[in-house]
């Protein structure tokens, strides 16, 4: 157990990555405009995400809503020190996602072979190999590049996923392929605290230099307790998005990732330091709806931060007078 929020006399820093841009967006029925998408990342940079997942160079045939992946990617303002990256599944998308000048390519692949052809129409091997292709292409462009492996937590087809094929794939793409992070995703949340300490402690153990992040789904409300599992065996990178949106189109009842602005409030409070500014962040997840069509998961859009204080009723005095009579006849 690590429940330490300061180190070396300063707050613990937990780096918040929005993937809203991308997870959120990629399931949603409705086309979001383009300046509209390119305005809520401009909104997520200046809120204080340390990362943005700003959109996906994947077949437009496949994912329809991210079909303007280019123009984002060039058009969004970037703020020094925010890490711009993009999803990617093939060649194709990397020289795409280089082309438009993204900080890094993520790379997707699935832990689970069920999982990875429903989504990505290859073998685990057919993956990794064209992904090696991937980080060629990278490294002679000079970008780095992080690998997001889905259901490392559990498939929805398969049921649990061995840690040691999790552990396998991360170190053939760590150490074969010069991933600089890699991101355990829980696609469906399927993931449990003892589950996701048992994981990040390993992985910790043997990548020390290596980035790892965090992807949990609240999909069945255990999101939040697996951030903190993940905290306290050491992890300080975690995925997140605005609203709570999001899920994989591919896998049987995906829902929402983790909500931002609900993680940021309960992390701040908690002690660590976020490096996010949740008043910015609460005012771009209010806009959520109106351009999704639809509300959306996040609970504190709704109930407010906590000591965002409601006014006494109306006849309060009266209340008060009466009691204090009642009192006095007692
Ligand atoms: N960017 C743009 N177009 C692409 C592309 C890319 N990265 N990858 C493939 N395409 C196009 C091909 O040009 C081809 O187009 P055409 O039919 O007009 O010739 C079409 O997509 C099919 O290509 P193919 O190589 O046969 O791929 P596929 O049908 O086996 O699809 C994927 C493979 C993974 C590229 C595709 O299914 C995809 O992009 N899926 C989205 C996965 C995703 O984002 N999931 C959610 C996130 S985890
Ligand atoms: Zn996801």
């Amino acid at each position: 157990m690590n429940r330490t929020t300061i180190w070396n006399g300063m707050r613990r820093r937990i780096h918040m990555h929005e993937v809203g841009p991308r997870d959120g967006l990629q399931v949603e029925d409705v086309f979001v405009p383009t300046e509209d998408k390119i305005a809520l990342v401009n909104a997520l940079s200046d809120a204080g995400m340390a990362k943005i997942e700003v959109t996906a160079f994947v077949s437009p045939q496949a994912i329809p809503a991210l079909r303007d992946a280019e123009i984002v990617l060039r058009q969004i303002q970037r703020r020094p020190g925010v890490v711009y990256t993009a999803l990617v599944p093939n060649a194709r998308g990397a020289e795409r996602a280089i082309d438009a000048q993204a900080d890094e390519l993520n790379l997707v692949m699935s832990a689970s072979e069920s999982h990875n052809l429903a989504n990505l129409r290859m073998t685990r091997e057919q993956s990794f190999r064209a992904l090696a292709e991937v980080a060629t292409l990278a490294r002679t462009a000079g970008t780095p590049i992080n690998v997001s492996l889905s259901c490392a937590f559990g498939c929805p087809m398969e049921g649990d996923i061995a840690e040691t094929v999790v552990l396998d794939w991360s170190r053939r793409f760590i150490e074969e392929l010069g991933a600089r992070g890699v991101t355990l995703c829980d696609t469906t949340g399927m993931a449990f605290p003892p589950q996701v300490a048992a994981l990040t402690d390993a992985f910790q153990q043997r990548w020390r230099e290596t980035e790892l992040t965090l992807h949990f789904h609240n999909t069945r409300a255990m999101g939040l307790a697996n951030v903190l599992a993940a905290i306290d065996a050491g992890a300080s990178r975690f995925d997140a998005s605005l609203g709570g949106i999001g899920g994989c189109p591919y896998a049987p009842g995906a829902s929402g990732n983790v909500c931002s602005e609900d993680i940021v409030h309960a992390l701040e409070w908690m002690g660590y330091d976020t490096g996010v500014d949740l008043d910015a962040l609460l005012a771009s997840a209010r806009r959520l709806p109106a351009l999704l069509g639809h509300d959306t998961p996040g609970q504190l859009v709704k109930a407010g931060a906590r000591l965002d204080l409601h006014p006494r009723p109306e006849n309060f005095e009266e209340i008060r007078q009466r009691a204090l009579e009642r009192g006095i006849r007692v």
